[in-house]
């Protein structure tokens, strides 16, 4: 059964009724949502609060800010959210509401402890922008101690299962593209091979999506081994074809060492002058593409629906350009990679 497509009907009946409505008509589950941000940020977070935040409060629900995630929570960092709180931050990169990585959340102790710290202030409901480790901390809150919990997914790593997109990796991907135009307009000049390393420690979808819009010779991502003979070939075949520049992407996880090492050892087989470059957190920052935006605007705005419908331990998902709630234990599976792409990019780049 596909479990959100009921709800998509249901929610379009609730934000029809949101601005008419009294508050314990159309949110009788959702009473005081803390908003917090946690993991990597990415760009269009800032967007997805505002939605969060002007949604809740147009149906009469109180928003608290959580700042700095699981941290920021344990240490009772707690700000009154407004709708003047989220203005003039939709052009805005980052997190508003800061941002950690909080290992701690996975020992049971921690999390007794913050649910103690949210229960005095009434808070009934959360909504957590992140990735996986994220929804893992929120849906174990959930489950051990009664809050309803609905996740937003951001990430630029767009590694996350369930959802076709997450926030963040549109701009992401644009960010390096522009670097990767510019590193080819140097590359072709002086006929060089590049290396051209991009995030993405453990999934390859930004090194496939920015290497097949930036036309490079090969792409090398974790989720296939690199088989540095193959890549090498490559490089001499395209050489022998008359090419001057390639440019090969690697995501920082597909093997040890990451662009660095791919291009020594490329290098030790081909004898080619190269160059490297590393994008690096550039990637992470930056005001939000368009497309960004807008799905943070709709995430937010779904993920408080869900939780006036009475939903719980689930996150809201882009299928196919719709909004569906899925579980949230769907989120820490590990997501296919389209590896059709990689052959994509190879024949395109002959
Ligand atoms: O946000 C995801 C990600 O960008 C990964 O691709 C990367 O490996 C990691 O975060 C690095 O983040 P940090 O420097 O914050 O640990």
């Amino acid at each position: 059964m596909n479990p959100a497509g009921s709800h998509w009907i249901c929610a379009s009946v609730c934000i029809v009724r949101i601005t008419t409505i009294r508050k314990e008509e159309i949110m009788p589950q959702a009473n005081h949502i803390g908003l917090l941000t946690s993991g990597g940020d990415s760009p269009g977070m800032n967007a997805a609060i505002r939605a969060v935040v002007r949604t809740a409060l147009a149906g009469g629900t109180t928003v608290t800010g959580i700042m700095r995630g699981f941290s920021g929570l344990l240490d009772s960092e707690f700000v009154e959210m407004t709708p003047r709180s989220v203005s003039n931050v939709i052009q805005l990169g980052g997190t508003i509401l800061k941002t950690s990585r909080c290992l701690d959340f996975y020992e049971t102790g921690t999390r007794s402890r913050a649910a103690t710290i949210l229960k005095e202030r009434d808070i009934d409901c959360i909504v957590g922008i992140g990735g996986n480790g994220t929804f893992k901390g929120l849906s174990l809150l959930g489950k051990e101690h009664g809050f309803r919990v609905v996740g937003i997914p951001g990430t630029i790593d767009n590694d996350i299962p369930g959802t076709d997109i997450t926030i963040g990796f549109s701009t992401a991907a644009n960010t390096a593209l522009e670097s990767i135009d510019k590193i080819r307009d140097t590359a072709a000049s002086h006929d060089r091979l590049f290396f051209i390393e991009v995030m993405g420690r453990h999934c390859g979808a930004l090194a496939l999506e920015v290497g097949l819009a930036g036309g490079a010779e090969a792409i090398l991502i974790p989720e296939v081994d690199v088989d540095l003979d193959r890549i090498g070939k490559i490089v001499s075949d395209g050489r022998e074809r008359g090419k001057g520049s390639l440019i090969i992407v690697v995501a920082e996880g597909a093997l040890e060492g990451g662009a660095m090492a791919a291009a020594k050892g490329i290098g030790e087989r081909t004898g080619a002058d190269y160059r490297v470059s590393v994008l690096g957190h550039v990637q992470r920052g930056g005001s939000p593409t368009s497309y960004d935006r807008a799905l943070a605007s709709r995430m937010g705005r779904e993920a408080v629906i869900a939780l006036m419908s009475g939903e719980t331990d689930c996150m809201v998902a882009v299928v196919c350009n719709e909004m569906k709630f899925v579980p949230l234990s769907v989120a820490w599976e590990k997501k296919d990679t389209d590896l059709e792409l990689l052959r994509v990019a190879e024949i395109t780049a002959s």
